[in-house]
């Protein structure tokens, strides 16, 4: 079974390359993106940036999703409330829109869905849906904010999540160097990025890794041709379908600004991008690379680095008598 499945991948690659060598490759340039409602992007900054929607008053999207750290952490699983250890790898959320879903292993369909699961996943932000909008509804400076983005300052939790995700959709990298080559700059990347380009395709990676996103296109087992050996215990898409099959197979994850999104893998255990490209030859395709052409995939995976979103740092309003005050060390409720 996992054979023919493998083999149906490597024809439609192989078709998929025949294809591409008259026209497109693989990969397409990640495109800028357009704002149509800049308040209600400037509104999901702030939320994004914000401590009070944590239980602590002190964890925001940012502690995990880090804007200045590539969307990440750069942590093997994340740190929650009351220093919890998280259960599984911080995916960037540069260039997630546009993904089949969210999630490692898809649980959430859309950029808005999402949002709603960190604010009250207890090893997270820890807070609750009714709190985060009773806070963000006590703070009077929110409100001019709110009317600028839906016409008027009523708070509720589908406008906290459509504004966030609106913010996310701007987190977009173009430009990369691997970007100028694509748009025919053929002087962008050198020629052992190019090399190691080849080598991707030619290994079979864009089976998987392809798009825009270069990633997130598709969910595949992790270990097609080699089990993969690891303690973490996330299911992936099992979890969300009860599928025994569907053990270990999780959403292909973006190589976008791969180079500062280590450490690597659901479980965070690939320190550095040279095990990463050594084990998925390995444990996805069934080779075994020498040292150069290792570099040299590495050194392409490199050439994907975007121009970082400009973000300027969003001041928030200040609490208010009526806000719920936080107590980090409030001790946990049994
Ligand atoms: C405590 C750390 C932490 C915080 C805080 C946090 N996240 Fe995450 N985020 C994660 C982890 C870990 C995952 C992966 C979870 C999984 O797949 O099961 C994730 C997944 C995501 C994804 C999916 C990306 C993808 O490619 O699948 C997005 C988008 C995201 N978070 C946005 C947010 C937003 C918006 C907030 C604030 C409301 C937030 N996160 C708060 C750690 C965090
Ligand atoms: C059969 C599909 C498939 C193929 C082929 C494949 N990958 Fe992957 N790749 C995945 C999946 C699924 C993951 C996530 C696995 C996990 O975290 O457990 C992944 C993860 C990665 C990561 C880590 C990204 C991160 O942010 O954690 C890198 C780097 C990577 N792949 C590079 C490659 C390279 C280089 C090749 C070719 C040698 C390749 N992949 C071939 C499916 C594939």
């Amino acid at each position: 079974m996992k054979k023919t499945l493998f083999a149906a991948l490597l024809s439609m690659s192989i078709a998929g390359l025949s294809a591409s060598a008259m026209a497109a490759e693989p990969i397409d340039p990640i495109q800028p993106v357009k704002v149509d409602n800049p308040a209600l992007v400037e509104l999901g900054k702030m939320l994004f940036f914000e401590p009070r929607l944590s239980r602590s008053g002190f964890i925001s999207c940012n502690s995990c999703h880090n804007l200045a750290t590539g969307g990440v952490d750069n942590l093997k699983t994340s740190i929650g409330d009351r220093w919890a250890q998280g259960p599984i790898n911080s995916p960037t959320v540069l260039n997630s829109y546009g993904q089949i879903a969210q999630f490692w292993d898809g649980r959430a369909k859309t950029l808005e869905e999402q949002a709603a699961g960190p604010i009250a996943n207890p090893l997270e932000m820890a807070s609750t849906h009714e709190m985060a909008v009773k806070v963000i509804g006590s703070i009077p400076g929110y409100a001019k904010y709110f009317k600028a983005a839906f016409g008027d300052a009523k708070v509720d939790m589908t406008r906290i999540t459509d504004a966030m995700a609106a913010f996310e959709k701007t987190l977009v990298t173009p430009n990369s160097r691997f970007d100028q080559w694509l748009k025919g700059d053929k002087n962008a990347i050198t020629a052992d990025e190019l090399k190691g380009y080849n080598l991707f395709k030619a290994s079979g990676c864009t089976m998987c890794h392809n798009g825009a996103q270069v990633g997130g296109s598709s969910f595949q087992k992790m270990g097609m041709v080699r089990p993969y050996k690891t303690t973490n215990t996330a299911e992936g898409v099992k979890a969300v379908t009860g599928r025994d099959q569907d053990r270990m197979t999780f959403k292909v994850p973006i190589l976008r600004n791969v180079e500062l999104t280590y450490p690597y893998f659901h479980d965070g255990e690939a320190a550095t991008l040279e095990q990463a490209v050594e084990i998925m030859g390995d444990v996805q395709l069934g080779k075994r690379y020498t040292k150069e052409e290792t570099a040299q995939i590495v050194a392409f995976l490199k050439t994907l680095t975007g121009d970082q979103p400009k973000v300027e740092y969003p001041v928030l309003p200040p609490s208010v008598a009526a806000t719920p005050a936080f107590n980090p060390w409030e001790p946990a409720k049994k």
